[in-house]
């Protein structure tokens, strides 16, 4: 039944050769540590695709659809945490095939920009280096939520966890909220999952850039235009 799945997924995304005239759009994703300023990057890389007339869906995980949002509060209140890591991985994943199939992939096979605020590297960074979560697993629940619908280009927005932690504890402070279940985990954990995204990075070479998240954000927006310019555009700025 698996198996059949997977086959149906494949041939949604267009099986082999046909990948690029199916899914004409393009699926970037950004990643990093908590406070690396993902969601004001995504915001102003889709202003300026917008500017050049491209039309621009912008999302996040876990959500972007009605279920996934649901599971997004069940795993964001932390009522799913006495689950174990790996329960929370299912979780994720059964949010991520729900956002795959009812937005991404459609958006993309309509010639759509996607941009997502984390997606699959957030499982292995969080559930995986973090969370103990085995590998093969992990890899397996990709193939079953995203199939063929990998991002072409991925940006791991790097800090220090430190740095991270205090952007974070400045806009909680502003907006009287408390720290969700992630956020107030501790600053070794989030330095582990920051080697593990430079580790990610360092396997997919082709995917991935890695961006200095300590700069100034016009800087970092700067160099994520010029990485889509010339891995995606093939354009110089
Ligand atoms: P969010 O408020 O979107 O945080 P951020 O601004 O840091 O992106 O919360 C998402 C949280 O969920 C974040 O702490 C990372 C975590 N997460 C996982 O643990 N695994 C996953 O697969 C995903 C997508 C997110």
């Amino acid at each position: 039944m698996v198996v059949a799945r997977l086959a149906a997924r494949d041939r949604h995304a267009g099986g082999d050769g046909a990948l690029s005239g199916i899914m004409a759009g393009r699926f970037i994703t950004f990643e990093g540590g908590e406070g690396a300023g993902k969601s004001t990057q995504i915001r102003r890389l889709a202003a300026r695709l917008r500017h050049e007339g491209h039309v621009v869906v912008t999302t996040r995980e876990p959500g972007g659809t009605p279920a996934a949002e649901a599971i997004r509060e069940i795993l964001l209140g932390g009522r799913a945490k006495p689950l174990g890591a790996e329960a929370e991985a299912l979780l994720f994943a059964a949010a991520r095939t729900d956002h795959v199939d009812r937005l991404i992939r459609p958006a993309l096979a309509n010639g759509d920009w996607v941009l997502s605020d984390r997606f699959t590297d957030s499982t292995h960074a969080y559930q995986g280096a973090t969370g103990g979560v085995d590998e093969e697993l992990l890899d397996a629940l990709d193939r079953l939520a995203v199939g063929r619908t990998r991002p072409n280009l991925t940006f791991i927005l790097d800090l220090p966890a430190a740095i991270g932690r205090a952007r974070v504890d400045a806009r909680l402070a502003g907006t009287g909220q408390a720290p969700d279940r992630f956020e107030a985990e501790d600053i070794a954990l989030h330095e582990r999952r920051r080697a593990a995204y430079l580790a990610i990075a360092g396997r997919e070479p082709e995917r991935c850039v890695v961006i200095d998240a300590e700069q100034a954000e016009g800087d970092v927006a700067g160099d994520v235009w010029r990485a889509v310019l010339s891995r995606l555009l093939h354009r110089t700025a």
